[in-house]
């Protein structure tokens, strides 16, 4: 069964707590959380606070995507915060081994993304110690781009490399660009979870959007 995380980027930021409850009455399985610093990205959004009053508004599960440098120096505050999975980029700076291991010996799940045009050799080293591999399939940053057409060979080429390789227990999620007309093939691709924030929160019926992305399987 898909899982379908909506990212709260494209919400109304001042009433979060109902986008909270659509995303938890239609069956959404994750609350993707954007954290960008204004230097890894040309954005600022959320920090530890944010996610900490977030997590005191849902039971679901926490996937926090950090677009920051030196993501190693604010692990301690997303674990401290709540976060369920925290994800980095390869491309950020530090140690990404040792950000990783602070990650899992917090009991928090591990995740490793990467930029649209990085090759995909840069998360392989990791692909046996994370429990998800995201591919980003626009520029981070922004909400609201289209989807990189050429993100489809790289989760099938994903996927091929963790089937072959025995090392299945990754999921595999998507985040960009991810709409109800294009989610069928970005699931065919080898695709587990899908994140999408303004085909969901742009839409006048976000818990029903949620549902439709829900029955895509
Ligand atoms: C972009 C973020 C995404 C963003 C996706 O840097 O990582 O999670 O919210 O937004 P949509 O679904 O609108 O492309
Ligand atoms: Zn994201």
């Amino acid at each position: 069964m898909v899982k379908i995380a909506p990212s709260i980027l494209s919400a109304d930021f001042s009433n979060l707590a109902l986008a909270l409850e659509w995303c938890e009455k239609s069956g959404a399985d994750y609350i993707h959380v954007d954290v960008m610093d204004g230097h890894f990205v040309p954005n600022l959004t959320i920090g530890p606070p944010v996610v900490k009053d977030i997590r005191k508004r849902t039971t679901l599960p926490l996937d926090v995507h950090l677009m920051i440098e030196n993501p190693q120096q604010y692990i301690p505050q997303f674990v401290d915060a709540g976060s369920d999975f925290i994800t980095v980029h390869a491309e950020s700076s530090g140690d990404i081994n040792k950000t990783l291991a602070m990650i899992c010996n917090a009991g928090v799940k591990s995740g490793i993304t990467l930029r649209p045009g990085s090759p995909l050799s840069l998360v392989e080293p990791y692909l046996t110690e994370v429990d998800l591999v995201l591919v980003m399939s626009v520029e981070p940053g922004f909400g609201g781009q289209g989807f990189i057409p050429e993100s489809l060979d790289r989760i099938k080429s994903l996927r091929r490399s963790l089937d072959s390789n025995d090392r299945g227990s990754s999921l595999i999620s998507v985040d960009g660009g991810v709409k109800l007309h294009n989610a069928s093939e970005i699931l065919a691709a080898g695709a587990d979870m899908l994140v999408a924030g303004s085909a969901i929160f742009g839409t006048d019926d976000p818990a029903d959007t949620i549902k439709q992305f829900k029955a895509m399987d």
